[in-house]
This record gives C-alpha cells, structure tokens and sequence, in this order.
C-alpha cells in the first residue's frame, strides 16, 4: 500500500483520508471549499498540505497524478429526510459529476465516492449493483 498516492476530495476535516493513511497510502493533496473544515484539516494534518479549491473548477491537469481517490460528496439532496432533488439540484447534486471528470482525466485506477443509501434509488431510479 505504501506506494498508493491518493487525492482526497470533499475532504471535510479528513475522515477518509485517516482510513487511508491506517492501511499506509500517501495523500498528496485535498479538495475542500468550507474554509472552517480547511482550517481543522490542516490542523490535522499540517499547514503545508495543498488544497485544490473546489473541484468543479480544478483543471485536472493542474493535478498530480495518483492512484486513488477518495471522495464523501455532499448527501444532503440525496438523503430521505432532504429534499430529494438528487442531481437535478444544481450545487451539490451536480458535485459527482466532478469527481468522475477527474477520475476520466486522470485515468485513476480505484476510487471510493462515499454518500447515503438514498443515491441508491433517488429519482426512482434503482441502480443494479449495491456499492462496494
Ligand atoms: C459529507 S462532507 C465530507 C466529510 C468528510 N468525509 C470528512 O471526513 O470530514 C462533504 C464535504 O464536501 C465539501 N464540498 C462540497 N462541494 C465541494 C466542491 N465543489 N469542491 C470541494 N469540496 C466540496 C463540503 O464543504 C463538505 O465539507
């Protein structure tokens, strides 16, 4: 593992990032846009960890190249008890789509996309394959 370099986006205060460090990958960057949540991830994890901004905009060329991303997208319009919009919500709903951009572009071999059980059949659509 130790030589997996991974992204974490909608990095939050870095819950995912932690699990990847337990089983020994190396993060080599962030994406996270709540300058509160960038503050306490730094304080984590160090003042020099470079955070790529919002993803929508990150020219993925602009990246490094990794191996793995990990990335807790926002669940709020796909939960039960929210509204419900799902990808028709224009901000938050629209945030995977991001993500799998960078995923093409970079050619990133594994990832985990972290969210709710209500992606799972939002808009009525069931998707076939229960997530791993
Ligand atoms: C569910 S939280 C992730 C929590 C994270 N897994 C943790 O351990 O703290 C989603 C995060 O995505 C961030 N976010 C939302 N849109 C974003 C974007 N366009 N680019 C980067 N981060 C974004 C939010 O600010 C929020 O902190």
């Amino acid at each position: 593992m130790k030589n997996i370099k991974f992204m974490d986006f909608c990095a939050g205060i870095g819950g995912g990032r932690i699990g990847l460090e337990n089983v020994g990958m190396s993060c080599i960057g962030f994406s996270e846009i709540d300058k509160d949540a960038e503050i306490t991830y730094k304080h984590f994890f160090g003042q020099n960890e470079q955070n790529y901004g919002d993803l929508m905009k990150i020219n993925p060329d602009d990246l490094p190249d990794f191996d793995f991303m990990v990335g807790g997208f926002p669940c709020q319009t796909f939960s039960i008890i929210g509204t419900r919009c799902g990808l028709e919500d224009k901000n938050r709903g629209q945030v995977i789509y991001g993500l799998v951009k960078i995923l093409k572009a970079k050619n990133v071999k594994y990832f985990i996309l972290e969210n709710v059980k209500g992606l799972m059949n939002h808009d009525k659509q069931y998707l076939s394959q229960k997530p791993h």
